[in-house]
């Protein structure tokens, strides 16, 4: 985990949230690492001898691994998967949704997913058994192989993107932002917003990711805020941070992009842009 000084400056935080009760937490250590290359990038300069992170486009995996990782796919996930793994009776593992569900995030969650299949026999395979299948994900995908093998430990440093770049965050993904909330006559918007990042959880931030919430920097984006409940009435025009699926209006110039809200709460009683 990125600690970083750029936390301080926050002042009070009254962390009060209008939401859902606390759920999974899976995910959050790539949330945190995404928001900390975030907020260094954003507040400290200086802090760029900070290694630049491994992508799927490195050649984090061998073909030989791929190949062995191909025959126990075939043997054990096929069936439900697909054999070109487009998810005949399950989950698709490859294409547009295998980056709308772990885009932006560290390889390892696709890694701890898995071992938990198939379904009643989790961990069967072990551990390396699993890291050589997730290579052979990563090949279906066409991202490129390279020399060394992937290990359980390196996927952990490893982010997923797709061809759109690591910032593409794909529609009806579960983002963050943080920005100014008001109300435009019944509907609640976020204005100066910042750019939406992935996240897996849906609940406020607490604790080391808060401190990174709260040096994010403001933007220039506005979202419409939909299915906020509890009512946010005490954080008009409050600093917040807002949680939920992205759902982008492209295609009709004159909407906003919205989120659907799984969580609002403020990190400060006033936004200054
Ligand atoms: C008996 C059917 C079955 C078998 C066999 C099976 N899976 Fe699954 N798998 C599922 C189902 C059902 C889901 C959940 C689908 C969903 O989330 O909608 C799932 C979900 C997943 C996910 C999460 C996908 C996502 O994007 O959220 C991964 C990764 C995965 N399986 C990998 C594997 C691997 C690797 C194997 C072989 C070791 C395997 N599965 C074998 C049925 C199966």
């Amino acid at each position: 985990m990125t600690t970083t000084s750029a936390a301080s400056g926050n002042g009070e935080s009254p962390g009060t949230t209008a939401g859902t009760a606390s759920r999974r937490k899976a995910g959050l250590a790539a949330a945190t690492a995404c928001i900390g290359a975030l907020a260094l990038a954003a507040a400290t300069p200086s802090a760029a001898q900070e290694t630049e992170e491994p992508s799927v486009w490195d050649g984090v995996y061998s073909a030989q691994q791929a190949e062995r990782g191909k025959k126990l796919y075939e043997a054990t996930c096929a069936r439900c998967h697909g054999e070109d793994l487009s998810g005949a009776n399950a989950r698709p593992l490859a294409g547009e949704s295998f980056i709308r569900d772990w885009g932006g995030l560290k390889l390892d969650g696709v890694l701890t997913r898995a071992k938990t299949m198939p379904p009643g026999a989790s961990g069967a395979l072990g551990e390396a058994g699993y890291v050589d299948i997730i290579a052979y994900v990563l090949e279906v995908n066409e991202f490129p192989h390279g020399e060394a093998e992937l290990t359980a430990e390196r996927a952990g440093d490893v982010l997923v993107y797709g061809v759109d770049g690591p910032d593409a965050v794909p529609n009806f993904a579960m983002v963050q932002v943080v920005g100014c909330l008001s109300r435009d006559d019944r509907t609640w918007i976020v204005t100066d917003g910042s750019e939406p990042i992935r996240t897996r959880d849906p609940d406020a931030s607490t604790g080391d990711v808060l401190a990174l919430t709260q040096a994010m920097a403001l933007g220039g984006n506005t979202f419409e805020l939909m299915y906020v409940f509890p009512d946010p009435d005490p954080y008009e025009g409050h600093r917040v941070e807002a949680k939920g699926f992205l759902i982008r209006r492209d295609e009709d110039p004159g909407a906003l992009d919205a989120i659907n809200v799984t969580a609002v709460a403020s990190l400060e009683a006033a936004c200054r842009p």
